[in-house]
């Protein structure tokens, strides 16, 4: 016997076995019900998730010979006809080749002749956004008020792409992708009625590795069944995929918790020599982090990450997506995720990162360079000297006069190797530098004067920097900036 395609195989022959678009499927059977049948309906949505499927199937409601029925016979010449696509009164256009004007005239002439065989006529134009303009055109009048028994079906992956005018004379229904579960049911019924022995695992991987639709999902199927040779068994699954068992990546994903980067970036270059595509692993790691996302605020903990780590699991993720969409196009995907896994190094001080990006705080943002671990000793030291300050300065009052003191209070004074620097507004600067000669008699060291203005736009520069280096890393914006 000819093989058959799982997909054409097992193609519901009625409401009953489709597959989700669940609101769908009770909004036409309660419409067939109840006689509410619209002339004209948009069905939306990505390949492969049942829009000509479910146009056959509403063909078949509306026409079968037992008479009107959201449940219909599956026996009779019209349901057969409709299942093989040779029922007379079913057109099935396809607006990829016939986009133009003259095919939208001839269906429009094709209109007011009487349906042959069943009791309604029905249009299903296929990639529907494909039509030009004026096909549209000649299309609305025809919408608004066809000759009855007349019903239009406009399948389309792209509605973005329907004008307006055309819309808003449908009933549009959105076609959903089908979730994982629904979907590894769906080839769990397939393999028992098939008889082909299976692992309940390896079904969990195909579901989870299916992009979209259930088409797809039926194909992989297929191929999984050949490569496993009749079987379908979680090693053969993985093997044909490409992917990493999922205890590697669970290790990975420990690895990150424990901060570990070089056990992460040995790990990535093992993978690749092995031979595995670095990319679908990569992926399988996401997907991985996000379930831990989803338990962590669920369940408050997750199989390896708890409610802790939930922040930095965040920017975490966001490092990782970036880093999976720059390796499509590198021409090193294995460099990209190095780089990635190296940006984990900064993760431990993510407190201070959230303090920059909402501008707060900023001067006291250390990447912890040991220039500036330096700086921040030498601040304290300033702090337990500021005493030594303020009783030069009572000295100052008491001999110099107390316009000059007070000044020097609301200074910034700091205390260097060599010297001490008076940080002046230029306004006020040449008054005390006049004294100058004065004052420094007080102080142990000699004191320099500059100007405050001039230092803090200096300082605002270095502090940039250090923002931009942190925004780059996090691809993050800077919320609110505040003076110091
Ligand atoms: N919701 C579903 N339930 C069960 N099977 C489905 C479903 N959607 C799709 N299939 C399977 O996928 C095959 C293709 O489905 P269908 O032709 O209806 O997709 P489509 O949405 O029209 O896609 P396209 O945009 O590519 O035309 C069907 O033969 C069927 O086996
Ligand atoms: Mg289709
Ligand atoms: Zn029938």
């Amino acid at each position: 016997m000819a093989y058959i395609a799982f997909s054409r195989k097992y193609r519901p022959k009625d409401f009953t076995q489709v597959i989700g678009q669940e609101a769908v499927v009770r909004t036409l059977k309660n419409a067939v019900e109840l006689g509410r049948v619209s002339h004209a309906y948009i069905f939306a949505g990505p390949r492969g998730v049942g829009k000509t499927t479910i146009s056959r199937i509403l063909t078949k409601c509306l026409n079968c010979k037992e008479g009107i029925t959201p449940n219909p016979c599956n026996k009779c010449e019209n349901c057969l006809e409709i299942e093989k696509g040779s029922f007379p009164d079913m057109y099935e256009i396809d607006a990829a080749s016939n986009r133009g004007i003259d095919d939208i005239r001839a269906l429009k002439e094709n209109i007011n002749y009487a349906p042959i065989k069943g009791r309604y006529k029905v249009y299903i134009i296929d990639e529907a956004h494909m039509l030009t303009r004026e096909a549209f055109n000649a299309l609305l009048k025809t919408l608004e008020e066809p000759p009855p028994n007349n019903i239009f079906i406009l399948a389309t992956t792209e509605l973005h792409k329907i004008p307006d005018t055309i819309k808003s004379r449908c009933q549009i229904f959105l076609f959903k992708p089908p979730t994982t579960s629904q979907i590894k049911n769906y080839m769990k019924n397939i393999l028992e009625n098939e008889n082909i022995p299976y692992e309940e695992k390896a079904l969990e991987v195909l579901a989870e590795n299916s992009e979209g639709g259930v088409r797809d999902s039926a194909s992989l199927l297929d191929q999984a069944v050949t490569y496993g040779k009749g079987s379908v068994k979680l090693e053969y699954v993985e093997e044909m995929l490409g992917i990493v068992p999922k205890n590697l990546v669970v290790r990975f994903l420990q690895r990150i918790k424990e901060n570990n980067i070089q056990k992460l970036i040995t790990g990535i270059e093992k993978l690749d020599k092995e031979g595995y595509d670095l990319n679908v692993f990569w992926k399988q790691v996401l997907q991985k982090l996000h379930e831990e996302l989803i338990n962590i605020s669920i369940n408050e903990k997750g199989e390896i990450f708890d409610l802790e780590d939930q922040k930095a699991l965040i920017y975490i993720v966001e490092i990782f997506n970036q880093a999976y969409n720059q390796a499509k196009t590198n021409f090193s995907p294995k460099n990209v995720y190095q780089l990635a896994l190296l940006k984990l190094k900064f993760i431990p001080s993510l407190k201070k990162i959230e303090h920059i990006l909402q501008g707060d705080d900023i001067p006291s943002v250390q990447l912890t360079s040991k220039k500036e671990a330096k700086e921040s000793a030498s601040k304290k030291i300033s702090e337990e000297k500021k005493d030594d300050i303020s009783s030069i300065i009572e000295k100052i009052r008491k001999d110099i006069g107390g316009i000059v003191a007070s000044t020097l209070e609301k200074s910034k004074i700091e205390e260097t190797d060599q010297n001490f620097v008076i940080y002046l507004d230029s306004s006020i600067a040449s008054f005390i530098k006049d004294k100058l000669s004065q004052i420094e008699k007080y102080f142990p060291k000699p004191v320099q004067i500059k100007d405050l203005k001039k230092e803090k736009k200096q300082k605002s520069k270095k502090r940039d920097e250090t923002v931009d280096k942190v925004l780059e890393l996090f691809q993050g914006k800077v919320i609110k900036y505040e003076e110091e």
